[in-house]
């Protein structure tokens, strides 16, 4: 398959801390293919933000092959790899991590900053990724004047804003409440539909429903990779189902 987004083989990642050694990852393989929606689920300690860490190149690790996009990352040098981070991936966090000073639409225009672009379409473009996740009257706010919720569309938009191709997302509802969370896995929903690959790290059951696929990972392996029907293909099939018993009624009378 050559439109893989995402290729891992055997691959390993030891922390050192002093003389204490942990392998957080032991062996991962997994191809993700573009326009994939995937959850990652596990245990706490189990390697998924290591895991996430080294796919969205924050982290390197220590043996086996990483291609993104079909390039080999032990290839790259700092500078590719910073440029990657800003041009190919969206990154979304259980704390948001916007920045305090900054106005929403200042820190949904902060990647555009970084790859400079001019001030003008920097404005535009920030506003219209704050619109597209409903926060076009919160533009002028700071991060400590709206709701968790809305921080994290914020956060949502400053990940889109340079149209990445894969967005990754470390637990991005677990500060917030269920249906702030459900606003946040629609917005990731739609931004899938639009062809956008998804890797979202959860604890919830909840939240990996939204996915169309769910590996489970324990203690740095994956043990369990299960494809869903997507959530549109259930609604549609339990609609056919109503149709149909609709029609059998009709047919019957
Ligand atoms: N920077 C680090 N230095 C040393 N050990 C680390 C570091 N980061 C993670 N670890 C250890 O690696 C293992 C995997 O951690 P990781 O953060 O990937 O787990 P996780 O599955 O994301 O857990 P959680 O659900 O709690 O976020 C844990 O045992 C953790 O203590
Ligand atoms: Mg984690």
């Amino acid at each position: 398959m050559n439109n893989l987004v995402i290729s891992l083989k055997d691959v390993w990642k030891t922390y050192r801390t002093g003389v204490i050694e942990l392998t957080a990852l032991k062996g991962i393989h997994l191809d993700i293919a573009a326009g994939e929606f995937t959850a990652i689920m596990g245990p706490s300690g189990s390697g998924k933000s290591t895991l996430m860490n080294i796919i969205g190149c924050l982290d390197q690790k220590d043996a086996g092959e990483y291609l993104l996009n079909g390039s080999d990352v032990k290839n790259m040098n700092q500078n590719d790899l910073a440029l990657l981070r800003n041009q190919e991936i969206g990154f979304v966090f259980q704390s948001f991590n916007l920045l305090p000073k900054l106005t929403l639409l200042e820190n949904v225009e902060l990647p555009m900053v970084y790859a400079a672009v001019k001030r003008k379409e920097r404005t535009e473009r920030a506003m219209n990724a704050l619109d597209s996740v409903g926060l076009h009257q919160w533009t002028e706010h700071r991060p400590n004047e709206v709701s968790g919720g809305q921080k994290q569309r914020a956060a949502i938009a400053r990940a889109m804003v340079m149209k990445p191709a894969l967005l990754m997302a470390d637990e991005p509802t677990g500060n917030l409440d269920s249906q702030s969370s459900k606003e946040i896995m629609r917005v990731f929903q739609e931004l899938n539909r639009m062809g956008t690959t998804i890797v979202v790290i959860t604890h919830e059951p909840a939240i990996a429903a939204y996915a169309s696929r769910v590996l489970q990972v324990v203690d740095g392996q994956i043990v369990s990779d299960t494809v869903h029907s997507s959530a549109a293909e259930k609604k549609q099939s339990v609609t056919e189902k109503k149709q149909s018993a609709a029609e059998t009624k009709q047919s019957a009378g």
